[in-house]
């Protein structure tokens, strides 16, 4: 059992704390305002005690400057441990709000003792914890600069239910803009299928 505290509390806080807490892990929520989040299901404290209580701490904040400023904020409780990144900036229009630059970077660069490693953020949250709602699960990407923070969330992912085989490791940090330039291929899937639930699978050549 891991100890995985998840910094924010809308949908996708929500959905993974079901998620890690299904996986046999313990999980807290951390909240600006914890006081005012007492209906969760799981327990919601402050973004200082969530980070410091995470083994593995989970970023599902919006990514915009002030929620990496939030992150930067608690460093020290962040220094040595892997965040797990599974956000998309997005303005309203739906357009990035970080460009040519990523928030897994842009983390990093905030963070230089912690270790960053970005997935999930291609896919619905739903699919997240759960890809055997699909027909075959297709592929994840992981992105970081540290091979056992990626190893360590490979086996977090394992636990949701992805296989090996369907763990992709595109390489550092850098290529974690990828992953969220691809938010803008899902939007526009998700309208020509009208659904948000699918992946999509790299296939190799014969
Ligand atoms: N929805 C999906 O299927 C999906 C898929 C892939 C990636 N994502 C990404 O996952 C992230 C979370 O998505 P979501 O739909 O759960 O977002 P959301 O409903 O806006 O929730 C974000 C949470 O972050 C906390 N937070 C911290 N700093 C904040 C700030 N400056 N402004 C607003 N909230 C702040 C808030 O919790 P407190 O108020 O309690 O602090 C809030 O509940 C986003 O980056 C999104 O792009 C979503």
């Amino acid at each position: 059992m891991t100890n995985i505290a998840i910094i924010g509390t809308g949908n996708v806080a929500r959905t993974l704390a079901a998620g890690v807490a299904r996986a046999g892990h313990d999980v807290v929520l951390g909240s600006r305002d914890p006081q005012n989040r007492k209906d969760l299901d799981h327990p919601v404290v402050t973004v200082a005690e969530a980070a410091a209580h995470g083994d593995i701490v989970v970023n599902a904040t919006p990514g915009n400057a002030e929620s990496i400023a939030l992150l930067a904020a608690v460093r020290q409780h962040l220094a040595g441990k892997v965040l797990l990144d599974v956000t998309v900036a997005l303005t309203p229009a739906m357009d990035l709000v970080h460009h040519g630059t990523s928030v897994g970077e842009l983390l990093q660069q905030e963070l230089p003792d912690t270790k960053v490693v970005k997935s999930l953020c291609t896919m619905d949250v739903s699919v997240m914890v759960r890809p055997g709602l699909l027909t075959s699960p297709g592929t994840v990407f992981l992105s970081g600069d540290d091979a056992g923070a990626k190893k360590r969330v490979g086996e977090l992912l394992e636990d949701f239910g992805w296989p090996a085989a369907s763990r992709l490791d595109l390489g550092g940090i850098a290529t974690a803009r990828g992953q969220e330039h691809f938010a803008l291929l899902f939007v526009g899937v998700a309208t020509a299928l009208g659904a948000h639930v699918f992946n999509v699978e790299v296939v190799r050549a014969r």
